[in-house]
């Protein structure tokens, strides 16, 4: 490596993320070939695709259990931490949960300094902090690139489960967060981040749900995810297939950063965003005069997006209210399930 230049981890990751040749989904009929689980006390597993799985211990506990974990998607390795904590975290909140620990899963390369590894921790334990958790252990290997990432146990009560099934005509869609990282983080990582809004983005993939989930958690939510690599769409589309509901999302209601806009109708889009445009075409009835650039924002992959609530029509307007009292980065109303279906999705 030449010490002159300043190290950038994103420049180390040769995989990115979702930009395999398998396409987004490739691996849910794999799942299907694996044992029916038949314990009854795994109230969530594979079949709804859900963020976690949700095991019952008790009548009034059960164990939220997930784990997430990637190559950088920014530079500097603090960050690096950062952000894929949170993410890693955003998957129990996403169930309804509270995290209560989290175990830290690394592939690490030779040719990096240790002290590399070290900032990731100390910017993955400063996030595990700001949940209220502590990152209790884990396990290294030797890898080519950078991996890191967290498994994490939380807490539910097994009848507050939030899963993608529940979802119910006339719910209105609540998004936490803006979208767009995916656009961002790939301009920064190919130097065509011409507005510097990486910094904006990382803010963003940095901030807990902890703040959307403990306001969402104390009403009626019918379904909840939070929106990551399948983009805003493919999340929903695993909201309402698993609701056996249609939906519609409103395009010009849909909190977007600024420089993603920019960026996407210049061309600027991660492979895994366009495979997910591609993936959902069977899913999504875009309007007749809608460009690429609005797709593929709406189908961006996100890392540590925010949450996406299906909540009655009668409690939207208060809810709302209520996460943006609670200083969430977004708190809009980006669509409604506008009845009983196969999952269908139009934007509109
Ligand atoms: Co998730
Ligand atoms: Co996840």
């Amino acid at each position: 490596m030449n010490t002159s230049e300043p190290l950038r981890l994103t420049k180390l990751a040769k995989r990115a993320g979702c930009a395999a040749k398998h396409p987004p989904g490739f691996l849910l009929p794999l799942l299907g070939l694996l044992p029916t689980i038949t314990d009854p006390n795994v109230l969530i597993g594979s079949s709804t695709a859900d963020d976690a799985a949700v095991y019952r211990m008790s009548d009034d506990l059960a164990l939220v259990y997930t784990t997430d974990f990637f190559t950088p998607i920014v530079d500097v390795p603090r960050d690096f931490g950062r952000v894929a904590a949170a993410n890693a975290l955003s998957d129990v909140y996403a169930m309804g949960g509270k995290p209560l620990m989290a175990l830290s899963i690394v592939g690490f390369p030779d040719t990096l300094p240790a002290t590399v590894l070290g900032e990731i921790l100390a910017g993955a334990s400063e996030i595990a902090s700001e949940a209220g958790i502590a990152i209790v252990g884990g396990h290294t290997i030797k890898s080519e690139e950078p991996i890191f990432g967290l498994a994490v146990v939380g807490t539910v009560h097994p009848e507050h489960v939030l899963s993608n099934a529940g979802a119910k005509p006339g719910d209105v869609l609540i998004l936490t967060k803006p979208l767009g990282l995916g656009i961002i983080s790939t301009a920064a990582k190919n130097d065509q981040d011409t507005t510097s809004a990486i910094s904006e983005a990382i803010r963003v993939m940095t901030t807990l749900n902890r703040a959307a989930a403990e306001v969402l958690t104390r009403y009626e939510v019918h379904a909840l995810t939070d929106v990551t690599g399948f983009g805003l769409l493919g999340h929903l589309r695993n909201i309402t297939a698993a609701s056996g509901v249609t939906a519609d999302v409103y395009f010009a209601a849909v909190p977007i950063l600024a420089a993603a806009i920019e960026y996407v109708k210049a061309g600027i889009a991660p492979g895994g965003t366009r495979a997910n445009r591609k993936f959902l075409t069977d899913w999504v009835e875009f309007a007749p005069d809608s460009p690429e650039w609005e797709q593929l924002l709406l189908c961006d992959a996100q890392t540590s997006g925010g949450l996406l609530a299906a909540v009655p029509d009668a409690i939207a307007d208060e809810v709302v209210k209520a996460l943006a009292e609670a200083g969430t980065l977004a708190s809009e109303i980006v669509g409604k399930i506008t009845g009983v279906g196969t999952g269908k999705i139009r934007v509109v």
